[in-house]
């Protein structure tokens, strides 16, 4: 029997029954690591499961896979280059891991002088960026930037207007600084929107607007052709993949927003996790069970979707920060070697901000035809200042939600009835501090790459995203070999 049909072949117990038959369910399947508490226990993983996934995961060298990319290996085998993310942390090939701390120092330098006046008077950071330049830096400011305020920090990825005309509105063009972040510093949106803010500037009088441009780049020659004066490009290299990238100079709004040393206890965090990936033993390592669950889900349940649910105000743009991290690295359909994977590859991931999401979606998770493994992310340190039920009550309804999915009930009314035997698992963090939030990504970046690995796909390119974009330039040529309804939708619009 292949591997994968060991796992097919997987009873599916109900969970209530795993824990009446095993006292010490709980602790077999729960973990803590870098401050955070992981529990598996509420998913249908069994001893079995754990052992057919470690059998798939050395039939697919998983071990050696993660050395590789540790190692500074080729593993993003179709674009011919190493993975370079944990290096950025301190965590990867020597080489690699120096290159990063010069590029550190090189924005450390820069935010220093611009602390000291360099630029002039800054209150404003503008950053301007898409996809992994935008939801890492944002997902940052936003969790961690509520309080001392050292700049006032807008994230714009969106090439409709209307998103950077909101920042227009409130920040003073002549204490902004414009944040361009682009790996390739091609993209069509990033690049639009930063001539538009050197326009508002210009408009509004701003003697040297390319003054008051920073580039956060792995093509720094492009930044300069662009305007950029060296002397403020951020480069990084060009093995740190975009969704991937925030632990690099795209985390400038952080590592400025936040202050250096909350962006040092970032990467700590995130190091903290890459030390736990590389040496645990597959059964007590988060990312690797927390694919396993995935992968389980996805091959033996069919689950088609995963969501997350952020029960922390802070944590809100996790769930999109995820989907790209998520389905672009694994929404794949062939094999490192070409050939058609064959079977499901990355769930979708959606997800949402409890308690709203409970008065909003959660009807169809408890009693819809769809199985969805639910992600609960909690955190206990209470944050606000209010009085304590409001935490008490978040955190509860967590909780219970998952108990809920778990046990369901079952009465006369069938429209009252709930199944029960749903999955979730529970992410509770000790506090949302850096360095948690950087373990904390970093488990979701690691997780990503051992389902990768074990469906055998490449989880660092994404082409997927090119053909959209080829089309959509044609079409601005006022070229485009496009079908009838296409054709007719651009004259409609006044675009032809
Ligand atoms: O279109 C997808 C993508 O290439 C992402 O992978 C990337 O994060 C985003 O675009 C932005 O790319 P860049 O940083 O090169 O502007």
């Amino acid at each position: 029997m292949s591997d994968w049909s060991t796992i097919e072949a997987l009873p599916s117990p109900k969970l209530v029954d795993l824990f009446a038959a095993d006292p010490d369910r709980l602790a077999t399947f729960s973990l803590d690591v870098a401050g955070i508490h992981f529990d598996w226990s509420k998913t249908h993983l069994t001893a079995d499961a754990m052992a057919a996934f470690a059998a798939l995961a050395a039939a697919q060298d998983l071990t050696g896979k993660r050395d590789a990319m540790f190692g500074g290996a080729v593993v993003n085998v179709t674009e011919n280059r190493p993975v370079e993310h944990t290096a950025e942390r301190g965590e990867g090939k020597a080489e690699s891991v120096a290159i990063a701390r010069q590029f550190h120092a090189r924005m450390r330098t820069l935010i220093d002088a611009i602390e000291g006046g360099a630029l002039g008077e800054v209150r404003h950071v503008l950053h301007v960026g898409i996809g992994g330049s935008a939801l890492g830096p944002h997902l940052l400011i936003d969790a961690l930037g509520r309080e001392d305020k050292r700049y006032d920090v807008a994230i714009v990825s969106n090439v409709d207007g209307t998103a950077l005309e909101d920042v227009f509105d409130r920040f003073d063009p002549a204490a902004t600084l414009l944040v361009i972040a682009s790996k390739t510093f091609t993209t069509t949106e990033t690049m639009l929107n930063a001539e538009s803010v050197l326009g508002w500037m210009t408009e509004h009088g701003v003697e040297d607007p390319y003054g008051r441009v920073i580039a956060l780049t792995a093509s720094p020659d492009k930044a300069v052709e662009w305007g950029v004066d060296e002397t403020r490009v951020l480069p990084f290299s060009e093995g740190v993949g975009g969704r991937y990238s925030l632990w690099s100079s795209i985390g400038f709004p952080a590592a400025i927003g936040l202050g250096w040393g909350a962006f040092e206890e970032l990467l700590e965090g995130a190091a903290e996790m890459d030390r736990h990936f590389r040496l645990s033993p597959l059964h007590q390592n988060a990312p690797a069970i927390a694919a396993f669950a995935d992968l389980y889900y996805t091959q033996v349940r069919h689950a088609e979707t995963r969501a997350p649910f952020a029960y922390d105000e802070r944590l809100r743009l996790l769930p999109s920060y995820l989907q790209q991290l998520e389905m672009e690295s694994n929404g794949k359909s062939v094999r490192v070697d070409g050939q058609p994977v064959g079977r499901p590859t990355a769930a979708i991931t959606w997800g949402g901000v409890g308690t709203d999401a409970q008065h909003a979606v959660f009807q169809l998770l408890h009693q819809g035809t769809h199985l969805v493994p639910v992600e609960f992310i909690a955190v206990i340190e209470q944050y606000d200042t209010l009085n304590e039920d409001h935490h008490r009550q978040l955190l509860l309804n967590a909780f219970a939600q998952g108990a809920a999915l778990m046990k369901g009930k079952s009465v006369d009314d069938p429209a009252r009835s709930y199944s029960g035997d749903r999955p979730s698992s529970t992410l509770l963090l000790d506090q949302l501090d850096p360095r948690t939030l950087g373990a904390l990504i970093a488990f979701y970046e690691h997780r990503v790459f051992v389902n990768g690995v074990l469906l055998g796909i490449n989880s660092f390119d994404q082409f997927g995203v090119e053909l959209g974009k080829e089309m959509a330039k044609e079409a601005a040529k006022g070229g485009g070999d496009f079908d009838p309804s296409t054709t007719d939708l651009i004259r409609r619009a006044g675009l032809d």
